[in-house]
């Protein structure tokens, strides 16, 4: 029995997978300050024409340009490796498959998109980058992908993660960045916000605001702002995942899996491995897809599904997703990129339609996993990822109570060598669970009851 299952380049796929296209109702469209649907070309100043056209596309397959396919190789296809230590040491008749992204220079799943979207900016004449970053795992594979295809790049990385993670500002130097702490003064909104709050960790939403604004107001024309979640161009771009995922299961003699899982923070990892196993359920295969947020930040289990703006000074379209309310600022929890108060409308629609289940854990038990996972497989996780390796232990577990054979696929979305501060935390009692009061989500979410309302759409199929 293989424990690796290798494709070769040649065996990559050759297009991207759009669920756009199979979804039986399509996600609710994004809407303008007018509270009406907002046209491509009101997204022309944030981005390049190319990705726009990527964004709102409901064509099934889009094709991957050779040049695109060539930076890929530096690192694509990805194993997909069984987890047979992890197996024995749980005593599951379960077999557990993950796709391992961490192979990527930057160390994650973020490239998938980071190359593409570089590579269609500079095709459009952009000069330079900029954006945001959570645990600093996107701001890294941005500034890898600009290195690569000859951009400047521009990162605003929230402060809780800037201060915790110290090499992750170093790789974006390396490959020539340049990284500040969010909120920074370089901006209306990062001064709006320090004015008001001068110790706060920072969010996602407020980087994102910082990144637009930095973008928008330059004067050259030349810059654009890169995303590398939530937006549908990020999802269709991390599809290579599941689609890879699928050639290798067939290679090793599987099935279509019974249970798929990713960590999910904005989606993209998540959308990335199970969009094409969605496309087989909504055909009629029987597949559990599970979405694992933090219990701290929990947008999909507890979050209204709402209107609301993808950033917290309120410069986005306004998406119709499970949303904590964008003002929302997360607990500092270690896993950073799951630290956003949002979820890709894409992804949600999915949930609304009853194709997955998602699910909250507490970083206590994430980490706990972390370990059983470093102590059998010998791989040290991103604390992100942590989040899908518990859920696949449950699952596992599940399976072995049940005495059930099962197939469970999930994403190492990336490896933890630059997250080391979260294991010492932990390793030396300093991590505590935290979970949200519902006084605050209550306090949070108020406010988009002023949007206009968004309709769950829904076949009731599953
Ligand atoms: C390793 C890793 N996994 C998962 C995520 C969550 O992002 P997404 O939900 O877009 O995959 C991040 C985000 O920073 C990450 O760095």
């Amino acid at each position: 029995m293989e424990t690796k299952i290798q494709l070769k380049e040649s065996d990559m796929p050759r297009q991207w997978y759009n669920l756009a296209a199979d979804l039986p109702n399509p996600p609710l469209p994004p809407l303008g300050p007018d509270g009406k649907p907002i046209s491509p070309d009101m997204l022309a100043p944030v981005f390049p024409m190319n990705l726009i056209e990527q964004e709102v596309s409901t064509e099934r397959w889009i094709n991957i340009p050779e040049e695109i396919l060539g930076l890929l190789y530096r690192w694509r296809p990805t194993p997909l490796k069984r987890a047979v230590n992890l197996e024995k040491h749980l005593g599951t008749p379960a077999k557990i498959y993950f796709k391992d992204e961490s192979v990527s220079p930057p160390g994650s799943h973020k490239p998938n998109t980071a190359i593409p979207q570089a590579w269609y900016n500079k095709q459009f004449g952009i000069k330079r980058l900029t954006t945001e970053t959570g645990a600093g795992q996107w701001g890294s594979a941005l500034a890898f992908a600009c290195k690569m295809v000859g951009l400047e790049c521009k990162v605003f990385m929230v402060r809780i993660s800037f201060d915790q993670k110290p090499f992750r500002k170093l790789m974006m130097a390396t490959w020539g960045a340049n990284c500040v702490a969010s909120p920074s003064n370089e901006t209306n909104a990062g001064r709006t916000i320090l004015k008001e709050m001068p110790d706060t960790p920072g969010s996602l939403g407020i980087a994102i605001s910082e990144a637009i604004e930095q973008a928008v107001t330059d004067k050259s024309g030349k810059t654009r702002y890169s995303l590398g979640s939530v937006l549908n161009h990020v999802m269709l771009h991390q599809t290579i995942i599941g689609l890879e995922a699928k050639k290798q299961l067939k290679i090793a003699g599987e099935k279509t899996p019974d249970v798929v899982i990713g960590c999910a923070g904005g989606g993209s990892n998540f959308a990335g491995l199970s969009f094409p196993f969605v496309a087989d359920k909504i055909a009629g295969a029987d597949i559990e897809i599970i979405p694992v947020e933090p219990k701290s930040c929990p947008t999909m289990t507890k979050g209204p599904f709402a209107y609301d703006f993808g950033d917290t000074a309120c410069t986005t379209p306004l998406m119709a997703m499970y949303t904590l309310g964008h003002a929302f600022i997360p607990p500092p929890i270690h896993a950073g990129g799951l630290r956003y108060h949002g979820m890709s409308p894409l992804v949600c629609q999915t949930i609304v339609e009853g194709l997955m289940t998602p699910r909250a854990y507490h970083q206590l038990k994430c980490y706990e996993a972390a370990i059983t996972f470093a102590s059998t497989e010998g791989m040290i996780c991103a604390p992100e990822t942590s989040h899908a390796i518990a859920a696949t232990i449950d699952e596992a577990i599940k399976a072995k109570e049940e005495g059930k054979e099962k197939i469970i696929l999930f994403n190492y979305s990336g490896h933890g060598l630059m997250d080391l501060t979260g294991y010492d935390a932990y390793l030396s009692g300093k991590l505590s669970d935290y979970s949200l009061p519902d006084d605050d989500i209550k306090k949070y979410t108020e406010p988009l009851k002023q949007f206009p309302p968004a309709e769950k759409h829904k076949t009731g199929k599953w």
